[in-house]
């Protein structure tokens, strides 16, 4: 297939199209740059030995996008363009709603326009909001987010579900994906965050080498097992595969799909970083601080519906997710 990526020189974007190379899919890569830098495309045809076409286009540049989708005939977008981080989002919600809502509604109706039916989203497990019991499968009510990011995931869903609803032609796969961590094994390609990390891995990295004191662990009195909150992490190139089987839902033309991304376990704070430490023979301090607000106690998926149709399922374990970070973060830090 001849396939659209947003956002595809970002983290999991990035890993996706290495994944669809391998698969022989020809790829087309826009990106505005705001998250991610050019060097990123380099690096992808380092790993893949192919030529990876790049252009620096704004979803919401109607015209920019008007001219690729003119010259190439597309026959699936995945959609990973989009502002992520949950703090900002709080600070900044226009910059949030317009970059993530607008930039879709002017990609659909370009795609649109020039016949490209064929959509794979990145939504996000934030849309289920707090879960009434773990694991949760797809069948969950979406609940209430506690951020502007999340309710541009929720709302975006909600408008493709319209879509789908008023033109059938549409194809849609709706991925919902736990916490993505981990990088490619060449060390070449990996998460590369703005100034402090909000998420746990990528903190820890930073800790491991060096970078930061110490982590702060949110919370030791949560009603888990330890205490500490307990999520779902997968490895991109795990999470990167399933975009490649999610492809399934296009050629089959299968109307609208929603699956969860995620391993089906649940691991705690503090045994993300006890295993972060035996694996990579590094200490990590850390102090327990209050808890983050906006966090939730425990969030994990039922990944079935994902093994069953689409033959996808997480083969990366803790300890991988936790040396390919690492390993990541020292070729970043060379
Ligand atoms: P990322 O920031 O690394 O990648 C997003 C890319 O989109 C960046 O390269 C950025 O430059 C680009 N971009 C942003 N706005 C754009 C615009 N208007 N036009 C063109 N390009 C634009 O983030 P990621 O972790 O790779 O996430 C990819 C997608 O998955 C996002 O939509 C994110 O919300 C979603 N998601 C991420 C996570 C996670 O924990 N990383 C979890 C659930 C969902
Ligand atoms: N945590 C710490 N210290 C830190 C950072 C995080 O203790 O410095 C804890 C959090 O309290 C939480 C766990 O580590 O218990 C995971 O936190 P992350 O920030 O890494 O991830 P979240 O589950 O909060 O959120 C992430 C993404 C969201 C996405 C969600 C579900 O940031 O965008 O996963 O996919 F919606």
């Amino acid at each position: 297939m001849k396939i659209l990526v947003t956002g595809g020189t970002g983290f999991i974007g990035s890993h996706t199209v290495v994944e669809l190379l391998n698969q022989n899919h020809e790829v087309v890569i826009i990106d505005n740059l705001c998250n991610s830098s050019k060097t990123v495309v380099k690096n992808l045809e380092k790993i893949t030995n192919k030529k990876v076409p790049f252009f620096n286009i704004d979803i919401r540049n109607k015209k920019a996008l008007e001219e690729l989708c003119s010259e190439s005939k597309f026959d699936c977008c995945i959609h990973f363009a989009g502002l992520k981080a949950v703090g900002e989002s709080c600070q900044k919600p226009l910059e949030y709603y317009d970059n993530n809502i607008n930039g879709t509604l002017v990609l659909l109706e370009v795609l649109n326009k020039y016949n490209c039916h064929n959509l794979i989203f990145s939504s996000s497990a934030t849309v289920y909001g707090n879960p009434k019991s773990n694991p949760i499968d797809e069948t969950f009510p979406k609940g209430t987010c506690t951020n502007p990011y999340g309710w541009t995931k929720s709302m975006i869903e909600q408008i493709l579900i319209d879509l789908h609803t008023a033109n059938p032609d549409w194809n849609i796969a709706l991925l919902r994906y736990f916490n993505p961590i981990g990088a490619h094994k060449s060390g070449l390609i990996g998460e590369n965050p703005n100034g402090v990390p909000n998420n746990l891995m990528p903190y820890i990295t930073q800790v491991a080498v060096g970078m930061r004191k110490e982590l702060s662990v949110f919370g030791n009195d949560y009603d888990t097992p330890d205490g500490t909150g307990v999520r779902d992490y997968i490895h991109v190139v795990d999470l990167a595969k399933g975009h490649v089987k999610a492809l399934k839902v296009i050629e089959k033309k299968q109307g609208l799909k929603i699956y969860n991304l995620g391993t089906g376990h649940g691991y705690s704070v503090m045994q993300v970083i006890k295993t972060f430490e035996k694996v990579n023979n590094v200490k990590i301090p850390y102090q327990i601080k209050p808890r983050r607000s906006g966090d939730i106690a425990a969030c994990y998926a039922n990944a079935q519906k994902a093994f069953k149709e689409l033959g996808w399922k997480a083969e990366n374990t803790l300890e991988d997710m936790c040396r390919d970070s690492y390993n990541w973060e020292i070729h970043k830090k060379n």
